[in-house]
């Protein structure tokens, strides 16, 4: 959801910025640009679509002819205006002089320009963040410093904001400010860098700054100086950089997302050694202060992927421990009278810990005196900042847009969680709890087991690419993976993948079925699979391709069939996700598809 980048010092300003961006492109590939300080002039290079056309711009522009020490750059997931050039990052006032990329949503866009134009200003794009390039350089033809013009203008903007700024009078710094949208202080030697993610900073620095809300700093090319809005000066902690610089490679895989598909194993059974010893679970990296016997209701708020692993975890949890889980769209959470109170546990759920609707969702919580918690990838995100119990999951760095590794994690931390919350309650017996407990001990290998099928699920893969349309349909604890199934589909093949509880089939979706419709049909143990083995039928009378995925295969109607190692029913969700995540990998593979950055995506989405 846009990334934005800084870079003061004496390397190569461009390549600096470019390298930044190109660890970013996770965050929108709409289009690019960058600006520099050239000998106090500020000159402007952008491109639409890919950061690749950005680079082909400044190999003509012969980018590294300009001597410039200082300089900022973007890269955009369109929210206001066309992915096009004028709407491209960096925005630069009419003077020429003030320069600005910018993350987030500027809400009062509309009132501000509507000033600004009523005072002669005129604007070039369609977007909001051009009223703020316009407003901080009017304020610095009043003030005449760079520093005070940003710290005027901020109070008129309301919003989400990150925001890098440069004046090309001020050829010694850079303004990095923050509202609702990250932003790091990368800190080296004779050197300093700005970035909206630890990813962009990877091997050029070894200490950061997380910028809180309302702060901001002057990045020079040798201090840092964080204030508060009003000037104030804050003293910031230098953290120490806690990632590997490779965590960013394909480590040989076509895409990344195959690659994060097939860690899955080994991230389990990293989490599993780390959490189990002696038979006992620990949670050691998590920090829970959940009052336990006072939740008498749990509140589930994710977007996307996150969701669905939160709608499995309704259907475990409610197992195990017999306490109400509601299950909401952070973006819905807000518009509806939500019950809550100091008896209820929210739980934020997010891979990156900077989805705008999941934190919003968790602010309104905060203000009924709700228990929060959050399971998160990123422990040094946005979201961490409004819980009081943290679970991190511990996948590593998911740079494929669309989730894999990140939802087996958040699964994962739900069935631990899960088992915790039971034995506090006294819940689950000693004996069920050991059960479970192996159950979960032994999945990195039947994983591992479904992994070496993939000739088998790429095979089936490239004969979906026939239909322009499929239907995925469960019953039980998958409904939740047949939903992630059609998600993983449709946002990487453009294949419209529906899914549906197998029972609601009958009642509207099957007058869609016909020969050109495939349905798939995920199966678990229990007594819910002859029943839909029968809409399978169902399904096959209406000509309708019929692919089975799960355990042993119960029939001979299938077209094609995957099987899935057994487990008990309420684990497999664990398991059924793995082939789905393939299936939608090879389809897209086959489609020649841009897997890991698909069309109009972004991995972290920092807007309402
Ligand atoms: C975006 C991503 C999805 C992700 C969702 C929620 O839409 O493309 O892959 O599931 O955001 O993200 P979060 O970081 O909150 O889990």
């Amino acid at each position: 959801m846009c990334g934005i980048v800084g870079y003061i010092g004496n390397n190569a300003v461009a390549e600096e910025l470019l390298s930044g961006l190109k660890s970013l492109e996770y965050r929108g590939y709409d289009s690019s640009g960058i600006a520099l300080n050239d000998n106090r002039k500020i000159i402007v290079f952008k491109a639409s679509g890919k950061l690749s056309n950005l680079n082909a711009v400044l190999h003509e522009k012969n980018v590294e002819d300009y001597s410039s020490f200082m300089g900022i750059g973007h890269i955009r997931w369109a929210t206001h205006g066309a992915p096009s050039i004028e709407n491209a990052h960096p925005h630069l006032s009419n003077d020429g002089n003030l320069v600005l990329v910018h993350n987030g949503i500027i809400e009062n866009y509309k009132e501000l320009r509507q000033k600004l134009q009523n005072q002669g200003v005129v604007f070039h794009s369609q977007t909001d963040t051009e009223a703020a390039v316009h407003l901080f350089a009017e304020e610095y033809k009043k003030c005449g410093s760079l520093e005070q013009a940003v710290r005027n203008g901020l109070p008129q903007l309301k919003g989400a904001f990150a925001f890098v700024i440069m004046h090309h009078a001020e050829s010694d710094k850079i303004i990095a400010v923050r509202k609702n949208a990250p932003l790091i202080i990368g800190c080296g030697k004779n050197e300093n860098y700005v970035a909206s993610d630890i990813p962009a900073l990877l091997g050029k620095v070894n200490h950061i700054i997380h910028l809180d809300d309302d702060e901001m700093a002057v990045v020079k090319k040798n201090e840092v100086i964080v204030k508060y809005i009003n000037g104030q000066v804050v003293q910031k902690e230098m953290e120490k950089v806690d990632m590997a610089a490779d965590v960013i490679s394909k480590n040989g895989y076509a895409h990344f997302m195959l690659k994060e598909i097939c860690e899955q194993p080994a991230i389990l059974r990293r989490v599993i050694q780390s959490h189990v010893q002696n038979q006992t679970i620990y949670l050691d990296d998590a920090k829970i202060n959940v009052d336990f016997d006072k939740v008498k209701k749990i509140v589930i708020v994710a977007c996307g992927t996150s969701l669905h692993a939160a709608l499995v975890a309704k259907k475990v949890w409610e197992e195990w421990l017999k306490l109400p889980v509601q299950v909401e769209a952070a973006s819905e959470f807000i518009y509806q009278t939500n019950l809550l109170d100091e008896n209820s546990l929210v739980i934020g759920v997010s891979q990156s810990g900077e989805t705008a609707d999941t934190i919003t969702a968790l602010k309104l919580a905060k203000k009924y005196q709700s228990q929060i918690m959050v399971l998160t990838n990123r422990v040094d995100s946005s979201i961490v900042r409004y819980a009081s119990s943290i679970v991190p999951l511990n996948a590593g760095v998911e740079i494929s847009v669309a989730a894999t590794k990140s939802y087996m994690a958040q699964l994962v931390a739900f069935y631990w969680f899960g088992l915790l919350f039971a034995q506090k309650l006294n819940k689950i017996s000693e004996l069920d709890w050991q059960q479970k407990l192996q159950i979960l001990i032994q999945l990195p290998e039947k994983i591992e087991e479904i992994l070496s099928h993939q000739n088998d699920i790429e095979s089936i893969a490239q004969r979906l690419t026939r239909y322009s349309a499929v239907v995925f349909m469960a019953r039980g604890f998958n409904l939740p993976t047949a939903y992630e199934a059609a998600l993983k589909l449709k946002e990487i093949s453009y294949i419209n993948a529906n899914a549906y509880p197998a029972g609601e089939l009958k009642h509207g979706p099957i007058a869609l079925l016909d020969k050109n419709m495939p349905v798939l049909a995920l199966f678990e143990q229990g007594q819910n699979a002859p029943k839909l083995l029968s809409n399978c039928e169902e399904a096959k009378a209406r000509q309708a391709p019929v692919i089975g995925i799960g355990g042993e295969k119960c029939s001979d109607i299938f077209n094609e069939y995957i099987e899935t190692p057994e487990v008990d029913a309420c684990f497999s969700p664990l398991l059924l996700c793995v082939p789905v995540q393939l299936l939608a990998y090879f389809t897209a593979k086959a489609l020649n598809r841009e897997i890991d950055q698909p069309r109009n995506l972004a991995k972290s989405v920092t807007v309402e």
